[in-house]
């Protein structure tokens, strides 16, 4: 009855108040909320082609299976390796409520450059729980999806919904109210865009497990930040509800401003901007200036690359001031996008009817 092969894809998100750290790095539970945007998965190169920002995963229960298999971007994984098994657990918590002991195969495969401040964990881990969750026939609530993917990267569990949607921190020791809640649907803004420019495709030094339990550990400023989150959040709720994206914009640059002033407060610091970052913020800022209001704002994940969310009637004149700044390697922008779906029997990443990846 498992034998089914699924396949699902997930677009990244982008966390707009960002979470970092953890009130319990077992269960992935965070210090505070956070709120993102799931990705549209069409994406277009400034003066260039478009391409897709999506995960594409397959999966298969089998009996014929002797252990796990999982493949990402070709490259079969090491299921030794502590991180990966601690990223992974999830597959064996949704085997387990299933209450089967078959084994899987899971084949995915990025469309975008992975570890590079987009998150690819995100995309990854909201396809992959998408569909086991259908491999297993589970009947699981897009909340109990991201309970799921919450274990294997935090932010993910924001990407298992489109549109607009807040990772509740939740208060209970364990987990079972921290969850992500879709605040509105994709159609609510339609507008929104994210102007992502690359400034270098590398692996980050500091992978954000590691980081951000460091800034809990030694940050003084990091408290302040988790005291002042609960208020920009109810700021920004407000921002959404009145469509205001002045304030909307003005709150995005503040909490990432907030969040990387904690990395930098950090022992040994972690600074993911570099010149090129800090480049584009006084451009943002002074582009908003001319027009008298914010009409982009700036935001950074664990890497340098900054993304701009802007609305569409303004993605040409953000692109215009990005192409000015020396070091920028590409540019590329996206809307909105609806959240994980499945896909057809065609777009398999497995063999039909050989447990083996394609190709
Ligand atoms: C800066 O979700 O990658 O992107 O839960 O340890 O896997 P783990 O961390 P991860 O952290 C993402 C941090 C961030 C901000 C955000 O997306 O909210």
């Amino acid at each position: 009855m498992h034998e089914k092969v699924i396949t699902a894809e997930g677009t990244p998100n982008i966390a707009l108040i960002k979470y970092w750290g953890k009130r319990d790095s077992g269960l992935i539970l965070p210090m505070n909320s956070s709120i993102s945007l799931t990705l549209g998965k069409e994406s277009k190169m400034i003066a260039g082609k478009t391409f897709e920002l999506r995960t594409k995963t397959s999966v298969v229960f089998s009996k014929y299976l002797k252990e796990d298999a999982i493949y990402v971007n070709g490259k079969r994984l090491d299921l030794k390796d502590t991180d990966t098994i601690e990223r992974f657990r999830a597959i064996d918590m949704m085997r387990e409520r299933a209450g089967i002991r078959e084994r899987a195969l899971v084949v995915s495969e990025n469309s975008f450059p992975t570890a590079s401040g987009l998150a690819s964990s995100a995309s990854g881990m909201a396809a992959l729980v998408y569909a086991v969750a259908y491999a297993l026939d589970l009947g699981l609530t897009r909340s109990d999806m991201s309970r799921y993917a919450r274990i294997g990267s935090g932010s993910a569990c924001r990407s298992v919904m489109g549109g607009i949607v807040m990772w509740n921190k939740g208060t209970r020791e364990d987990g079972v109210d921290s969850v992500a809640e879709q605040l509105y649907p994709e159609t609510y803004w339609p507008e929104l865009r994210d102007v992502v420019s690359i400034t270098s495709p590398k692996a980050k030094k500091v992978p954000s497990r590691a980081g951000m339990a460091r800034t809990v550990a030694t940050s003084s400023l990091y408290k302040q930040r988790v005291k002042d989150v609960d208020g920009r959040i109810d700021a920004f709720l407000d921002s959404l509800r009145r469509k205001d994206f002045h304030e909307f914009a003005r709150i995005i640059m503040e909490d990432s401003n907030s969040m990387h002033a904690t990395m930098l407060d950090t022992y040994p610091p972690i600074m993911y901007m570099n010149d090129i970052s800090r480049e584009v913020i006084y451009a943002v800022h002074e582009l908003n200036k001319k027009n008298g209001e914010n009409v982009c704002g700036y935001t950074f994940d664990a890497g340098p690359n900054p993304q701009i969310i802007t609305l569409r009637e303004q993605v040409e004149e953000v692109a215009e001031t990005l192409k000015n700044i020396r070091g920028i390697k590409s540019i590329f922008y996206t809307g909105v996008g609806g959240g994980p779906r499945l896909l057809d029997m065609k777009d398999s990443l497995i063999e039909e009817g050989s447990l083996l990846p394609k190709g």
